[in-house]
């Protein structure tokens, strides 16, 4: 029977996930890491932020795959083995970043926001009609989760501008690509959603300098990872209203520290790293499905490019 081995940095979501595994994979022997035990011989890992020992333990594993979309926890530890590193795709969180970021942006181009305000002051008054034209959002990142977003955002009537690092061709989004378009793109967006991988590459990328880039009046939704936004210059722009509002779901140090001054900001909203969450059914699916084709010699995708990092 192929074995499998669970390891999350905090033992009772490991618990949780070997429970969900066996009941949705019963064909595998699912073990739960345990740091005091002898090495299990698993062929395959399943983790989310998992400690730098399981990979001196076991020393048996043909690949990894990781719990989340984003590998950027994994990819740094010293240990990881030069074997498959699998992530999830897609899996249920597109459309959870799609609702994220309607969400947020209708808050702000259709006053919602700003109605709310009026409820507490029992006021009555219509705002000015919203054009689109006068909100176009730029993606940042248009693979698994910044594409289905950029077209969500392009059906409702948003002008959609999209980045990446190579090409893409992506109907009703104007896309552009490497450090030699990042300016264009920022000059067609003014409101920046963030859905970068974490890499040695993105880090640090909203920066003042990319800041200074976007239209008036900007908005900047961060969904990625918190290392992508440099927090004084976040910060510095809100204050000298280049940034109009800033939605933020992942930051430099999770949980964000009680005193951050994002916390008590009159223009962040913030939430708990909740934008996509993992969903059960859908990752044990997808894992499933790859460790069998893996297990019969078939190509798997979703497999993390060790050059490139995500
Ligand atoms: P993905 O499919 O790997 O897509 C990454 C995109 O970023 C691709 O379009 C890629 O360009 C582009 N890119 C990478 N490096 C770049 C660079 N240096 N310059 C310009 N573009 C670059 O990733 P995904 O599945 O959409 O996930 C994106 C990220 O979302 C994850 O890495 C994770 O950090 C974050 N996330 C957050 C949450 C949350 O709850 N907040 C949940 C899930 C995921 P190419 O298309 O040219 O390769
Ligand atoms: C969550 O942050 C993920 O990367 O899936």
């Amino acid at each position: 029977m192929v074995k499998v081995i669970v390891a999350t940095g905090d033992p009772g979501s490991t618990r949780k996930w070997c429970e969900v595994m066996r009941r949705g994979l019963p064909e595998f022997e699912v073990v739960a890491w345990d740091a005091g035990a002898e090495a299990s011989g698993a062929r395959y890992a399943v983790v989310w932020m998992p400690p730098d020992a399981l990979f001196r333990r076991e020393t048996g594993l043909q690949a990894v795959f990781n719990l989340g979309a984003g590998v950027d926890h994994l990819m740094g530890l010293p240990s990881l083995p030069d074997i498959p590193v699998l992530r999830l795709e897609d899996a249920g969180m597109a459309a959870q970043m799609a609702e994220y970021v309607i969400h947020s942006l209708a808050a702000l181009s259709r006053g919602f926001d700003a109605y709310a305000l009026q409820q507490a002051r029992r006021r009555w008054a219509p705002l000015p009609v919203m054009r689109h034209a006068d909100w176009p959002v730029g993606v940042m990142g248009l693979g698994k989760l910044g594409a289905h977003v950029a077209r969500a955002v392009s059906g409702l009537g948003y002008p959609v501008a999209g980045w990446a690092r190579g090409p893409r061709r992506i109907e009703g989004v104007r896309a552009f690509h490497g450090a030699e378009q990042l300016q264009d793109f920022l000059g067609h967006t003014r409101v920046l959603v963030n859905l970068l991988p974490l890499t040695p590459q993105t880090t640090g990328i909203i920066d003042r300098g990319l800041l200074a880039g976007l239209l008036p009046d900007a908005v900047v939704i961060n969904i990625a990872r918190g290392g992508h936004v440099v927090d004084e210059d976040l910060l510095a722009a809100l204050d000298a209203g280049r940034v109009q509002t800033a939605v933020l779901d992942v930051f430099n140090e999770e949980p964000l520290p009680s005193g951050h001054p994002y916390w008590s900001h009159p223009r962040v909203r913030i939430t708990p790293h909740v934008a996509a969450t993992t969903l059960e059914t859908h990752a044990v699916e997808q894992i499933g499905e790859r460790i069998r084709r893996l297990e019969r010699g078939e190509p798997v995708e979703g497999v993390v490019g060790r050059d490139t990092g995500y």
